[in-house]
């Protein structure tokens, strides 16, 4: 791969940017300063330092982030903001899209990647990967509504669902707040899971995807990559 893109797609530059730095001498490949924009590299061999800064080679993105009210899960859209017009850096030409979808009006953890496959198995209804969501609920969820997700409760249109645990947080004042976890994906699944026991979400959030939690100092509209960590927690089965 040329010089310039690799340190380009890295993140750390426009191609001309890139250029630039490397023509005023501030690229070192292997030891050797190179100042010739197109020096072919291998990624996986060849050691790159930028102002002696180790650049390191990934071959995905993987983004979290908290995805606010009014912003759609899609790579572009003619009419509303996208999660994608939120990531600020370039990523090189890196074609970055969510890993499945929140609706328009619910908020909470949103994964972004380049990597199909990643995406594939998280969202592969085989893979049964946890979802876990906050809700406010109009009306007063019991023991019943646990009873009847626990079995697995049909919706309006007959489609029957995999058991999705649900927990009663609070109610009050004829609002209930929960936690509900499901193994599906479907469309506007939580509040049509509600609206089959004939009740109301007025407000839903994710906040947890296989295992990982939602770090809560990610601020609404802002996002960060995935740690190390994070990511061996996220590792999904073959
Ligand atoms: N269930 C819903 O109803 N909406 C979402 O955005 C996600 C799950």
């Amino acid at each position: 791969m040329r010089l310039d893109k690799f340190i380009s797609n890295m993140g750390l530059g426009t191609r001309s940017q890139v250029k630039k730095m490397i023509s005023r001498g501030r690229v070192v490949v292997n030891e050797e300063v190179v100042r010739k924009t197109g020096f072919i590299i291998n990624p996986d061999s060849d050691e790159i330092f930028l102002d002696e800064m180790l650049v390191a080679y990934d071959a995905y993105v993987y983004i979290v982030m908290n995805k606010p009210i009014d912003v759609i899960s899609a790579t572009n859209d003619t009419r509303h903001e996208t999660v994608i017009d939120l990531v600020k850096e370039t990523y090189g030409n890196r074609k970055l899209f969510p890993v499945g979808r929140l609706d328009i009006d619910t908020e909470g953890m949103i994964l972004i990647t380049d990597d199909g496959k990643w995406s594939h198995d998280l969202m592969s209804p085989k893979k049964h990967v946890k979802k876990k969501y906050f809700a406010h609920v109009a009306g007063r969820v019991t023991e019943k509504e646990i009873d009847l997700f626990k079995s697995g409760v049909t919706l309006t249109d007959e489609t029957l669902c995999l058991p999705g645990e649900l927990e009663i947080i609070s109610v009050e004042d004829g609002l209930s707040k929960v936690y509900l976890t499901i193994t599906e994906g479907k469309f506007h699944q939580v509040k049509r899971m509600f609206e089959a026991v004939d009740m109301e979400v007025t407000y839903l959030k994710r906040i947890e995807i296989a295992g990982l939690a939602l770090d809560e100092t990610i601020e609404l509209g802002d996002y960060r990559e995935l740690t190390e960590e994070e990511m061996e927690k996220i590792k999904l089965e073959d």
